[in-house]
């Protein structure tokens, strides 16, 4: 991979900014709280892990901004404030505030903790890159030697700190030399397939085919996919996952067709303290990403639009969950408890 999808230099977070890819490589460079969760708000680094470690990031560029001023500690509450609600349904954000927050509550003298934050939202990163790496590792002993995998959205690199998830288990398997060709979901309204996924497969030499979404029943009714893995936002204490809207209708398809449907995710994913997918909090976005697209309207004026930006798919339609603590098959509470707690 020739980019970084954040990069931290002493006091200011370095983004990629995903609105203007594959176009575009242009990195926005974020010294506040408030920049941080406006980035976040409105997409310029999205999926579940890159959101946490920007979040984390986002504590940390505070601290040092006001790490001198005798308001510090009413800065910083302003900030766990802002960045908490940017988006409502990646678990990812809230596990990361949580870890920022343990920090801030335990050191008193200013400069020491602004440096510890630092530290620990360096930590949440390399963490995030690890776990991908071996979820990779995990997850290729499902993928066949040879196969077409369907993944939908983007859970690449650009996703996450690094490698990725759902396309860091694709990475992992044809870096092991099995023959893979990939389909990608172009996934509207905001066409994460189209311009993410199929510019880091691109770059990879990853052989693979862009369809629209509706085409996918399609493919898997004429034999052309052999499985599926997606990516997840929060997966619920009973297995139910939430993921970009859409995963649900490519889970129910699956099995259908009797095609195995992977999810792939580290288990800081994983939230205990929501029962099941009913309790997930689901982000409903502008109209206007449906409307049309980067300025361009195509929609009948005047007509109303949904926008949810995220489905649930209940866990009895997904064959597995890849963490990088391990694979569950066929996830439920009993077996999502016992992989927390190994
Ligand atoms: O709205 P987005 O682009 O943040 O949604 C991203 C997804 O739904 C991904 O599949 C998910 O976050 C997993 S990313 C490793």
């Amino acid at each position: 991979m020739n980019f970084d999808t954040l990069r931290y230099r002493s006091g200011c977070l370095e983004l990629l900014d995903q609105r203007r890819l594959p176009g575009n490589i242009e990195y926005l460079k974020l010294r506040s709280a408030e920049e941080v969760a406006k980035a976040i708000r409105e997409m310029a680094v999205r999926g579940a892990p890159a959101i946490g470690c920007a979040a984390a990031f986002g504590i940390a560029v505070e601290a040092m901004r006001t790490r001198h001023r005798e308001g510090f500690r009413g800065e910083m509450e302003k900030a766990f404030e802002m960045l908490s609600k940017s988006r409502p349904t990646a678990v990812n954000l809230f596990w990361a505030l949580e870890r920022m927050r343990r920090i801030l509550d335990q050191v008193e003298e200013q400069d020491e903790v602004a440096m510890l934050l630092e530290k620990e939202a360096e930590s949440i990163f390399e963490q995030d890159i690890r776990d991908n790496l071996k979820m990779g590792e995990n997850g290729s002993a499902l993928v066949p030697e040879k196969c077409n995998i369907l993944t939908y959205c983007n859970a690449g690199a650009l996703a996450t700190a690094g490698h990725g998830t759902a396309l860091g288990v694709i990475r992992s398997a044809a870096s092991r030399g099995k023959a893979i060709s990939v389909v990608a979901c172009e996934t509207r309204p905001f066409l994460q397939g189209a311009r993410l996924t199929a510019w880091e497969l691109e770059m990879e030499s990853i052989p693979a085919t862009l369809i629209c979404d509706n085409m996918a029943g399609y493919l898997m009714k004429k034999g052309e996919i052999d499985l599926v893995i997606v990516g997840a936002d929060r997966v619920a204490a009973n297995g139910d996952v939430a993921n970009k809207i859409g995963t649900y209708t490519l889970a129910v398809l699956a099995r259908r067709h009797d095609i195995p449907f992977h999810v792939a995710c580290p288990t800081s994913t994983i939230d205990p303290d929501t029962p099941n997918g009913e309790a997930i909090p689901i982000e409903e976005r502008n109209g206007s990403e449906v409307r049309g697209y980067n300025g361009i309207e195509w929609a009948a004026t005047g007509i109303s639009v949904r926008n949810p930006a995220f489905d649930v798919t209940p866990s009895e339609l997904v064959t597995s969950l890849i963490t990088e603590k391990g694979v569950i098959m066929f996830p439920d509470d009993k077996k999502i408890s016992a992989l927390l707690a190994s």
